[in-house]
């Protein structure tokens, strides 16, 4: 058995939709006010929303490590929080560490794929995924792509 996935690949925001760049801004802004005392990496996120609202998360550190939160759950939760009724349809994400933007794509963790799956099931709506790095930006066209053999609530039927 062979998976495929679909990543594309842009060198800046200027080669993306006017939309797109709005969202990787939002993010980029996220991640300045990021509360990461303790790793020092600092991850925004921004969602657009069916709405046409616009949310930001960052990362939120605890003293007790594990209690912290990422930026893209953050981001989520919230947007759900607030408006119950709206699909997410496109999300950046962007990393700084020591004051800079990374150079290279940053991802989202194995946990904010899971739950942003869970997302995209419960709407039906794919959502554009947007990784920022100052070099290049990755962008699947759905959470899909980025968790292969994924476990969901059909399973539990
Ligand atoms: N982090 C995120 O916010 N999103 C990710 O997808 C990866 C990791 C955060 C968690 C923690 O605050 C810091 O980055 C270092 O792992």
């Amino acid at each position: 058995m062979e998976i495929r996935i679909n990543i594309e690949e842009a060198a800046s925001p200027e080669n993306l939709s006017k939309k797109e760049q709005q969202v990787i801004a939002a993010a980029r802004r996220a991640a300045a006010d990021a509360y990461a005392p303790y790793s020092g990496f600092r991850v925004g996120t921004a969602l657009l929303l069916d709405n046409g609202e616009l949310v930001r998360g960052n990362n939120q550190e605890n003293a007790a490590y594990p209690d912290g939160l990422c930026a893209e759950r953050v981001a989520m939760f919230s947007a759900h929080a607030n408006f119950p009724e709206a699909a997410i349809v496109m999300l950046a994400v962007a990393a700084m560490k020591d004051g800079e933007f990374l150079k290279e794509p940053v991802y989202p963790c194995g946990s904010c794929r899971q739950s942003l799956l869970e997302s995209e099931n419960r709407f039906g709506k794919p959502i554009r995924i947007i990784m920022y790095g100052q070099n290049r930006i990755h962008i699947a066209s759905s959470v899909r792509d980025l968790l292969p053999l994924s476990f969901d609530a059909s399973f539990l039927k």
